[in-house]
Formats: structure tokens, sequence, C-alpha cells
């Protein structure tokens, strides 16, 4: 059996755009949605409807709520309960200042009563989904009280945990530490996925034989949307992937933001696009600033069809990876 692979929620990145790009390589098994602001769900202003887009695999998309009021986030989980998905997943992992000055985000792990009831309110409000809750380490490395919290999220009734394991103050550089994952695991009786650091396609088909139950990519699917696809190849699941046009993918990939984004989303999204896409590179940084001064698909690919131009060893990546990973 194979492990699942989810994509991880990201703000302005896990969007329709890049779940479709990710499909058409032959996709992962679950879409987390980037976080949704529950105030900003009931307030249904009229860009709410980008993000309450499910597609292009409704039944595998899984919608990631934020906020800081138990009461608006209830109502807005009984809102996205009544849509097709996967899921319904709470943010207890953000540790963005902002959002943790609210009191939402990882803010709820240092306050456990207040998420336990919390928890039991949105478990009563979704009747029809999965509900997941997505976490960090907390405040610190302490393990005891990270399980002891996972039990108090097991005990209300969470069906599934996703840990990123960091803690709260730090940033993405120092090393995700997945021995927590493992230790997670073994204290629940409901499954545990796993985030953090996976940086290829051989680590994440090393992370899903790691005893959890899900392994979670995030930065890394960005740079290379095919990843998924790479590792169930790598798993002998499928066949292997066709060399990577990349002029192609970052082409095809402005095409579905001009189609799936509303207008003034366009250019910020394109650019938290290629700051990951990029690393595929070999003169990263000076693509991405030439990026960053266009606004428009057309002057972006003009950028990146010189760039190929005068490096066209960047141009074809080879997908395919030798090892012996395949699943017995
Ligand atoms: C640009 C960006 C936006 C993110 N937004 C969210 C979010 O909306 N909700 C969330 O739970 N985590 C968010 N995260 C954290 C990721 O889901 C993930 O936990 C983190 O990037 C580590 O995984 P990775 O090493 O595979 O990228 C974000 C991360 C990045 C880089």
């Amino acid at each position: 059996m194979s492990v699942p692979f989810f994509l991880a929620p990201m703000a302005a990145l896990s969007h329709r755009a890049l779940r479709e790009l990710i499909d058409e390589f032959g996709g992962c098994d679950e879409y987390f949605s980037e976080m949704l602001s529950a105030p900003s769900l009931l307030a249904a202003n009229p860009l709410e409807a980008y993000y309450l887009d499910n597609g292009p695999v409704p039944e595998k998309l899984v919608y990631q709520l934020v906020g800081a009021d138990r009461e608006i986030l209830a109502k807005a989980a009984a809102l996205l309960d009544e849509r097709d998905c996967r899921g319904i997943d709470l943010n207890m992992g953000c540790s963005a200042p902002e959002i943790v000055r609210i009191g939402a985000g990882v803010w709820w792990m240092d306050h456990p009563d207040e998420a336990f009831a919390l928890v039991g309110q949105l478990r009563s409000a979704v009747r029809h989904h999965r509900f997941s809750v997505k976490l960090r380490l907390g405040s610190d490395d302490n393990l005891d009280r990270l399980i002891t919290f996972c039990r108090g999220l097991e005990r209300e009734g969470v069906d599934l945990i996703t840990l990123h394991p960091r803690t709260s103050k730090e940033k993405l550089k120092r090393r995700a530490r997945w021995t927590a994952v493992e230790e997670v695991k073994k204290a629940l009786s409901i499954p545990v996925a796993g985030n953090g650091d996976i940086e290829d396609a051989a680590q994440l088909v090393h992370r899903a034989r790691c005893g959890c139950d899900a392994v979670m990519a995030g930065r890394a699917a960005v740079k290379s949307p095919w990843i998924f696809a790479q590792a169930r190849s790598l798993e002998g699941l499928r066949e292997p992937l066709e060399d990577i046009d990349l002029l192609a993918v970052a082409d095809r990939f402005l095409e579905l933001l001009e189609k799936y984004q509303p207008r003034e989303y366009f250019e910020s999204r394109a650019k938290k696009f290629f700051l990951y896409f990029c690393e595929n590179l070999t003169w990263a940084h000076h693509v991405r600033t030439l990026l960053g001064r266009e606004s428009e698909r057309s002057g972006m690919v003009r950028v990146l069809e010189d760039y190929f131009a005068q490096n066209d060893q960047d141009r074809y990546i080879s997908a395919t990876i030798r090892g012996s990973f395949k699943t017995s």
C-alpha cells in the first residue's frame, strides 16, 4: 500500500492553478487549500468565490480554515461542510505575527483548553467530511506537551493531524524534526501526516516509509509540480516521466493563473510561484529580478524565453531518478 501524498496549504500558492498543474503531471492524493479566513468567508465578499474553487478534483480538496473566534470558525466550517470536498482542516500552525496577534494559527497551541473547546465545536459543525488539524511542535521542543495536546485533539474527535515539526518561533531555516512525527504517530490512534523539508521525490518516498500515514510537501511541489508523479514512478507505481520543459511548464502555469485567479491577484501570485519555480534555474536570482519587473503573462514569458535562449542547458530537466525504491 502506498502512503498518500498531500500538497501543503500555502497562502497565495495552493490555489486552483497550482493544483491543476500538479494534476496534469499525475496529481497527488489530497490538495490542501491556502488558508481561508473564517470571517472573510462569512462576509461573502466577491473574491471568496475564488477561495472556494474546489477544482480540479473536488474529492481531493481539503479546505483549510484559519481564525480566532470560535463561533465564526464553527459557522465557516459548517458552510464549507456543505460543499464538495475531501475534508476541512483547521490551521493551528501558522506563526505569522499578524495571525498570532489576533489569536489564530499557532496561538491555539499555547491555549490548550480554548483549543479543545474550539475543536469540539468544529467537530459538531463538520458533519459530512473528515475534520483535521495542522500543527507545529508548539512554543518549544517539549514532546510530552505536544503529545498531550494531540491526545486532547483526538479526544475531541479530530480525524487526522498533520505535524510540521518546527516550533512556533522557528522560520523555515532550522530543519524539521521528523522524529517528532514518529513519536506523535506512535502515541495516537488517528492518522498522522508528516510535513517539512521534503526537497525532492526521493525524500518524499523516503519519508513515506518512516511510519507516518501521509506525507505532505509544500515548497518542493511549487518548484517541481511533477514531484508527486515522480515519487510514484520511483515506487514503481507509474511510468517514468518524460523530460520536463521548464518553459512550457511556466507558460502553462501562467495560463492557468489567468484563467482562475481574479485579475488583481495575477501578478502577486505569479511572482510567488516564481520564487520557488526559479530554483530550477542556474541564474535563479537574476531571472526573479527580471520577472519582478513584469506584470503581465506575455512579459513574463518573454523574460523566460530570452533566458532559455541564452541558457538552453537549463530548459529541459530529466524527471527520471534511478534508485531502488520499488514497493513490494
Ligand atoms: C509561502 C507559504 C505559505 C504558507 N501558508 C500556509 C497556510 O496557509 N497554512 C498552513 O497551515 N501552512 C502554511 N505554510 C506552511 C506549509 O504548509 C508547510 O508547513 C511548510 O512550508 C513546510 O513544508 P515544506 O518544507 O514542504 O514547504 C506556508 C508556507 C509557505 C512557504
